[in-house]
């Protein structure tokens, strides 16, 4: 029966709840022809490539309070920073000397006007820069329609806002009362609207989550027909809500490794041409994570950029990797590292998904 799904998945052939969560259940064993069958249809649709983002963390101020999060602003033990315009910039320029073709702008949820005219000023200032154009996107939390048309036309032309899990229920354990699902899913619905786009994710591994729920975050991604997809396995941080209760949940880094693993594998062959990342919390769980996330079909990384004496406020988890790396370190190590998987990095380009060309062409918006 799972030959007869990874068959079918190949052949672009619909996967319904139940495939997903057998995708998503397999042993070890079977999970290597789940990762082979995703990696083929990675190779397939996109070749051995791999589309890198700069990272760069602006701020760890933020409006909110998710149970999981360690800058949560319920946190008094973070020491709080924000970037400069200028600082941003500057940061920017590295993604353009080194060809990395786009960059993230990523920081804790703020609405005020002048963090709102920050962003839209260092939007177009990096846009701006001498030399091939930058390709950005986003990742600041919700907004308003107005803020997000704001900073598109400044030039942001990719979001990202994560659902963290699409089970209004388990939404609702992991997020103060005030934190409204319905919102997010709207300013989902916005972005796309406001011309971006568009990227979601979740987080797996979670107290409380079950396998219906991973199997149903696949299909809400698929039901908004996202352009790309970030997510990662939850990790756990002292200092918060999530951390206290449940103090060694998700502490066998196999364990979370595999779930993170697996959901990339059934994304990947339920979603054939979206971007899928390889994110930092695959390399906190194992030092080669990243490069297994892109040889379980995901092909987008996303190496930090961001001001070194900061990194380690940004403590959304606990042992975060390259909070001492420097960028130029981190680029070296991240060429080595995707040569010896046989992979190329794809220099200079923006790397919007094939999927949004494909969404495009089809003349839906
Ligand atoms: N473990 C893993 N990921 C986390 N994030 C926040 N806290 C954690 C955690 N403890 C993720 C959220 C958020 C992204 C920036 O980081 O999914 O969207
Ligand atoms: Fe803020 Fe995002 Fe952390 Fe939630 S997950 S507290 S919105 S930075």
């Amino acid at each position: 029966m799972l030959d007869e799904i990874l068959r079918r998945a190949e052949q672009g052939g619909f996967l319904a709840h139940r495939d997903l969560v057998r995708l998503l259940t397999v042993d070890d064993r079977e999970f290597e022809s789940v990762r082979e069958a995703a990696y083929r249809v990675k190779l397939r649709e996109i070749g051995p490539l791999v589309s890198l983002r700069g990272l760069i963390e602006i701020g760890n101020v933020c409006r909110k309070n998710c149970f999981y999060c360690g800058i949560r602003s319920g946190n008094r033990e973070v020491r709080r920073y924000e970037l400069t315009e200028d600082q941003i910039v500057a940061a920017a320029r590295i993604a353009v000397d080194y060809d990395y073709g786009s960059l993230v702008l990523q920081g804790g949820e703020r609405s005020d006007a002048p963090f709102v005219e920050l962003i839209e000023r260092a939007v177009r200032r990096i846009k701006a820069l001498p030399g091939k154009p930058l390709g950005i996107t986003l990742s600041l939390g919700e907004q308003s329609f107005e803020t997000y048309r704001r900073w598109r036309e400044a030039g942001a032309h990719r979001y990202l806002l994560r659902i963290e899990a699409s089970s209004r229920e388990l939404y609702a354990k992991l997020h103060p009362a005030d934190h409204s699902y319905d919102d997010r899913v709207a300013a989902l619905h916005m972005l796309r609207d406001a011309g971006y786009q568009v990227g979601t994710g979740v987080m797996s591994g979670l107290p409380w989550q079950t396998v219906d729920d991973l199997a149903g975050d696949i299909e809400f991604f698929r039901e908004l027909d996202v352009d790309m997809i970030g997510m990662g396995p939850y990790i756990v941080h002292h200092a918060t809500p999530l951390g206290r209760e449940f103090p060694d949940f998700g502490r066998d880094p196999a364990k979370q490794l595999g779930i993170g693993l697996r959901m990339i594998a059934a994304t990947r062959l339920a979603m054939p041409t979206v971007n899928i990342a390889s994110t930092t919390a695959l390399q906190t769980l194992s030092a080669d994570g990243r490069e297994r996330g892109l040889l379980t079909g995901a092909n987008v990384i996303m190496p930090n950029i961001g001001v070194l004496e900061h990194r380690k406020d940004y403590l959304l988890y606990e042992n975060k990797p390259g909070t001492d790396e420097n960028a130029d370190e981190a680029r070296r190590k991240l060429e080595k590292a995707i040569g010896a998987i046989g992979e190329t990095i794809r220099y200079g380009e923006w790397g919007d998904s094939h999927h949004f060309a494909e969404r495009t062409k089809k003349g839906v918006k």
